[in-house]
């Protein structure tokens, strides 16, 4: 009796904690993955088995000293033109955040030459992320696979802490 009664308010608990859930974690993509924002890494290919969603982050890790990392228009990106970029997001750590706010296509490629080498990535952001897995409540498991894959969960405060942290070390 008094074990069902736990086991009942655990698991109404664990299902109020699921609805305080915002619909789904925002994902914060590191462009490159291991190998950041360089030459010799080609980005379609690094994009093309990820799904990016509205209020996602992409965040580009690079040589400060060499790469910067500018977001052009469609016909710019493809002619490698950084002549007037719609937005320059280098600030000067060799690390940059982007939150991918709009349902667009953003088209990023690094200035400085490095364009015509194939730093270029066109990230297509989708509207909604999917709805989070209602199984993972119903089997009890709290790591089920989608909720695994979305697991970093970034509050821009808090990540924007840590870009300013990162930075802070850059400059040790
Ligand atoms: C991109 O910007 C250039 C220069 O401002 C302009 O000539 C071109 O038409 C634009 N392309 C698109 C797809 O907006
Ligand atoms: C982008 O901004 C950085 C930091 O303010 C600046 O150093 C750089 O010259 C800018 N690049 C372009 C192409 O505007
Ligand atoms: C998206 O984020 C950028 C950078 O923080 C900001 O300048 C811009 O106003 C935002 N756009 C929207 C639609 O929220
Ligand atoms: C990246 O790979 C794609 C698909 O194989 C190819 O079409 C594209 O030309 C490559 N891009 C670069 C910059 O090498």
């Amino acid at each position: 009796m008094g074990l069902n009664r736990g086991l009942l308010l655990a698991a109404m608990a664990l299902l109020f904690a699921a609805s305080l859930l915002p619909e789904a974690a925002a994902v914060r993509y590191t462009v490159g993955g291991n190998k950041g924002w360089t030459q010799g890494v080609n980005y379609t290919i690094w994009a093309q088995d990820k799904k990016f969603y509205h209020d996602d982050w992409l965040f580009f890790v690079y040589d400060r000293n060499q790469m910067n990392i500018l977001e052009v228009n469609k016909t710019d990106y493809e002619s490698c033109n950084t002549d007037h970029p719609l937005h320059n997001w280098t600030t000067g750590a060799g690390r940059d955040v982007v939150p991918l706010n709009v349902t667009k296509t953003f088209y990023f490629v690094s200035g400085k030459g490095y364009c015509y080498g194939g730093m270029k990535v066109a990230i297509h952001v989708e509207k909604g992320a999917p709805p989070p897995a209602v199984s993972a409540v119903k089997s009890n498991s709290p790591l089920s696979l989608p909720s695994a894959l979305r697991s970093s969960v970034f509050i821009p405060a808090v990540f924007a802490a840590a870009a300013a942290w990162d930075s802070l070390l850059m400059l040790l």
